[in-house]
């Protein structure tokens, strides 16, 4: 029986395993930091290797934003720590600096959904698909993406969506299509006109469009 999907805002469930830096429980692992758990089919793949080296190479960005990665894998930690040197030296990597859960027995991946019922491995069991599920520090959902075991992800979104995520929880701002760090933001529809001039000190730019509603309205970001 697979786990009930989760939801954004939902509570992020604990949960304890096995990884390449040891047992885990994932509450006490976060801390006060935020999480992003990212799931891969299979240990060995291209396409897996190059995401995890990706992520290692990342580190910096990840910690600056306070967020901690850990990545899933359906294979033993014995897999892992051979599979983690092959990152390395593909990656051009001197460390590897996040854990990788080993999911031998996909109870993580049934409990989370990540199964993916299109791709089976040599067996006939169903892969885990690329899974990214973000999880702030009071352990709530903030987003979760689903990929295909072909698509490989691109990682410069995601520390984009954290970024957007973290602005957007402070300040009444939601931000446009393409945004990125430091770019123009829209005014939240909930604020009022009256509010603008508190809120946006340095003042709005509202765009007239056909309709004559005034619900573009766009500011530096704050
Ligand atoms: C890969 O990581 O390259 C991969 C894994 C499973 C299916 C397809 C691709």
């Amino acid at each position: 029986m697979s786990g009930k999907a989760l939801n954004i805002g939902d509570t992020f469930p604990n949960f304890q395993a096995n990884t390449s830096e040891g047992k885990v429980d994932f509450y006490d692992w976060m801390g006060d930091s935020w999480a992003i758990l990212f799931s891969h089919p299979a240990d060995y793949t291209p396409v897996c290797t190059t995401e995890l080296g990706r992520v290692a190479a990342l580190i910096p960005e990840f910690r600056k934003r306070g967020v901690k990665p850990i990545a899933l894998s359906c294979d033993t930690v014995e897999s892992h720590k051979g599979w983690i040197e092959d990152i390395k030296s593909f990656a051009k990597l001197d460390s590897f600096d996040y854990p990788i859960i080993a999911d031998d027995k996909r109870e993580l991946a049934l409990k989370l959904n990540m199964l993916d019922k299109d791709e089976l491995n040599a067996e006939g069991i169903p892969l885990t698909c690329r899974a990214v599920f973000i999880v702030d520090e009071k352990k709530k959902l903030r987003l979760s993406i689903l990929y295909p075991a072909t698509t490989g992800r691109n990682f410069d979104e995601i520390l984009r969506v954290i970024d957007s995520l973290q602005l957007t929880q402070t300040k009444s701002v939601a931000t446009p299509a393409d945004w990125k760090q430091g770019g123009n933001c829209m005014v939240l529809p909930t604020v009022k006109a009256e509010e603008v001039p508190q809120l946006f000190p340095s003042g709005i730019e509202t765009v007239e469009v056909p309709s004559g509603k005034h619900y573009l309205r766009i500011t530096p970001q704050p």
